[in-house]
């Protein structure tokens, strides 16, 4: 028996990094998974497609930008109807370029908040009518400790970042009623596409594996076991709950 069996997980930004290792991962744990990202990314989700469906579980990809309500309202549409229904959303398409804010351009700034904000919202909205039909469902959405620390050079995204975390208390209290629970995971430095454009140098990998007092940084699948934790009936009774999972370099 797996946590989440008979359930059904839709990941966004699935293709690579956290999205791919959650995809898998949730499958290990019994559920039946769909996968999204942009279509550029197709080889790719192709490729975390097999590796669910190697798991034994069902799996589905679509292309979707997080960003856009006419592909994010037809995929759900078109996965409800494929599987049956959608139990667990997981929020974690996101991007990083990093700016100082003086620097930044405008686009880069609407691209972030149209992506890492705009995209929960969205996302979210979608599936809750079924959810709320329910009485029952999990959202996780994947912030980041930048939401909480702000960081130089990351101001656009650490900003979207906190957007992220506001948005999960908020849903959590108007969504409570009906069974359905929203909490957020705030991962550290993982060591992903992201990951590493954001550090830059193996120095600064070094650098930061120093300061985590886990004295290593993290790994996609790092973040499985909480998402697995707030995907199931482990954490019933828990809510607009923002939990870090860094290893040790942020505390508060
Ligand atoms: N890697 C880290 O250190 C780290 C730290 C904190 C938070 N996060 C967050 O974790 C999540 C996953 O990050 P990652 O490190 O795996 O990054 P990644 O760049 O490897 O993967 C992000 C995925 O999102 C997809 N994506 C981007 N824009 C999209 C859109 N508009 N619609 C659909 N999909 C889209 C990309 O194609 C990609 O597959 C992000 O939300 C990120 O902000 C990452």
């Amino acid at each position: 028996m797996g946590q989440l069996d008979n359930k059904v997980a839709l990941i966004t930004g699935a293709s690579r990094g956290i999205g791919a290792a959650l995809a898998v991962g949730l499958a290990k744990h019994g559920a039946d998974i769909a996968i999204c990202d942009l279509a550029r990314q197709a080889e790719a989700l192709a490729d975390v497609k097999r590796q669910v469906e190697a798991e034994g579980r069902r799996c589905f990809a679509h292309h979707v930008d997080v960003s856009n309500i006419a592909e994010v309202e037809s995929a759900v549409a078109d996965i409800t109807a494929e599987t049956g229904g959608i139990d667990i959303l997981v929020n974690n398409a996101g991007i990083l370029k990093p700016s100082l804010l003086e620097e930044l351009p405008e686009a880069d700034w609407d691209a972030h908040f149209n992506v890492n904000a705009k995209g929960v919202y969205l996302m979210t909205n979608a599936v809750l009518p079924q959810m709320r039909a329910r009485k029952n469902g999990r959202i996780i959405n994947i912030a980041s400790i930048a939401g909480r620390q702000g960081v130089a050079t990351q101001g656009h995204y650490a900003a979207t970042k906190a957007t992220a975390i506001t948005l999960t208390r908020v849903y959590a209290q108007e969504v409570g009623m009906d069974g359905i629970t929203v909490n957020a995971i705030c991962p550290g430095i993982i060591l992903t596409e992201m990951g590493k454009n954001n550090l830059g140098s193996d120095e600064a990998i070094r650098h930061w594996q120093d300061v985590a007092a886990l004295k290593r940084l993290g790994y996609p699948d790092d973040i499985v076991g909480p998402a697995v934790f707030f995907a199931s009936d482990l954490s019933a009774f828990v809510t607009g709950q923002a939990l870090n999972v860094c290893g040790g370099i942020y505390f508060h």
